[in-house]
């Protein structure tokens, strides 16, 4: 017998969210161009360090970044501003992913630095909240994320840009339970959306020379919206002539990513929201870890800066958190670093990184008492980004890597 009731109770809920879909479609056909952090007279810096390790990671990176804006902190043409009540205790007591008067304060920002936020699931001690990350990137219309990796002498050198409010994501906090034993989530694709994302990734891959694209869908299967991906794909390609771009599914493209005689020939990926999420751990694994990656979130309107990794509560409870690795959040403000126009303090933020992370490792970060603070190590990336031959060193490092890889 099929239940009448319950399909007429899930049609509502469904017309809802459709209603929802297409009003958002309206916002995105009346989108503005994207901010020129030249052209304003104070930029306004937003940090929230979130929950678990989060405060403590974020605080690390805040060392860093000041440390590289201070003329301009000191001369007011750049303001930090602290924002406080994205803790997972506070998100819980107001029942909302992002607490309203949080939410207006960040707003008030230009760029955010954000460490990891507890995200909820079925069967944790919170209530099941939607994430404030996926939250964040929705209210902000934050749609590009955009996440780096790059091993040097393995000629690997990666941007992938990932879709961030839309795909499985979208609507991924309002699936329908149509009975005890049905449940349906939903995947969307705007024209809007989609044709922005992929813009961005050709945009970047013709600004950088590096001329090449991947796209990788499911379009095989899920054909209606990884379809529409590629199709659109299909139409926005024909403005960018000079790059170079071909479509992978997302299942070979895993494999690839460790396959050492096609894998260096990858340079920007583009890709829908649940594949990206996933395809950027194992390529942040490759790199060292997800601890080792930084993520940025661009809107033409705002952008925000964090971790790809989760807030470990559990580092917090072991009285661990101090030894919290930093490396992704500094990563983050090289990246903030660069959107803002800072693009040669961006460059040696990448460099230190590199020669403390992977190449002289003076200091080591362990997770526990056994290495480094994350406040020792961001002295130790603030020591190096002094050094006046940090080029030249970072140059050296590469080449002997690279030599070493070939042996
Ligand atoms: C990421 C994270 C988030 C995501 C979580 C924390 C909501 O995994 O930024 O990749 O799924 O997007
Ligand atoms: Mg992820």
């Amino acid at each position: 017998m099929v239940d009448e009731k319950a399909i007429q109770i899930a049609q509502e809920k469904y017309g809802e969210l459709l209603r929802q879909q297409l009003k958002r479609v309206e916002e995105l056909k009346k989108e503005g161009d994207w901010t020129d952090y030249s052209k304003l007279d104070k930029l306004v810096i937003g940090v929230c360090g979130g929950d678990g390790i989060g405060p403590y990671i974020c605080a690390s990176a805040q060392k860093v970044m000041e440390f590289l804006l201070a003329e301009k902190i000191k001369a007011g043409k750049v303001e930090i501003k602290q924002i406080e009540g994205l803790t997972i205790e506070k998100r819980v007591e107001v029942m909302k992913a992002i607490p309203d008067d949080t939410l207006l304060e960040l707003k008030k920002c230009h760029v955010i630095l954000k460490g990891p936020t507890t995200t909820p699931k079925k069967g944790d001690p919170w209530p099941n909240i939607e994430s404030a990350n996926v939250a964040m990137r929705k209210q902000l219309d934050l749609f590009a994320n955009v996440r780096p990796v790059s091993v040097p002498e393995l000629g690997i050198n990666w941007t992938f840009y990932r879709e961030n409010t839309e795909g499985s994501y979208a609507v991924g906090s309002n699936g329908i339970n149509v009975t005890d034993d049905l449940a349906i989530d939903f995947c969307v694709a705007t024209t809007q959306g989609t044709e922005r994302i992929i813009r961005a990734g050709f945009e970047y891959a013709k600004k950088t020379g590096e001329n090449y694209v991947s796209l990788v869908t499911k379009a095989n299967i899920i054909k209606t919206t990884d379809g529409k991906f590629l199709s659109i794909a299909e139409e926005v390609a024909k403005d960018y002539p000079e790059v170079r771009w071909d479509d992978w599914f997302i299942d070979i493209a895993t494999a690839k990513l460790i396959d050492p005689a096609r894998r260096s020939s990858f340079r920007v990926f583009v890709l829908p929201n649940l594949y990206g999420d996933i395809i950027t751990d194992e390529a942040a694994q490759i790199q060292g870890g997800v601890g080792t990656a930084g993520s940025a979130n661009l809107g033409k309107r705002y952008a925000m800066f964090e971790a790809i990794h989760g807030s470990a509560p559990r580092m917090v409870t072991e009285g661990r958190a101090q030894y919290a690795d930093p490396c992704s959040m500094i990563k983050a403000v090289a990246m903030m670093m660069n959107h803002i126009g800072e693009t040669e303090k961006g460059k040696k933020l990448d460099m230190a990184l590199d020669v403390c992370v992977q190449f002289e490792k003076k200091l080591v970060m362990t997770g526990r008492d056994t290495g480094a603070t994350g406040d020792e190590f961001a002295q130790y990336v603030m020591d190096t980004i002094k050094r006046s031959d940090l080029e030249n060193v970072w140059q050296s490092y590469v080449d002997k890597a690279k030599v070493s890889v070939k042996q």
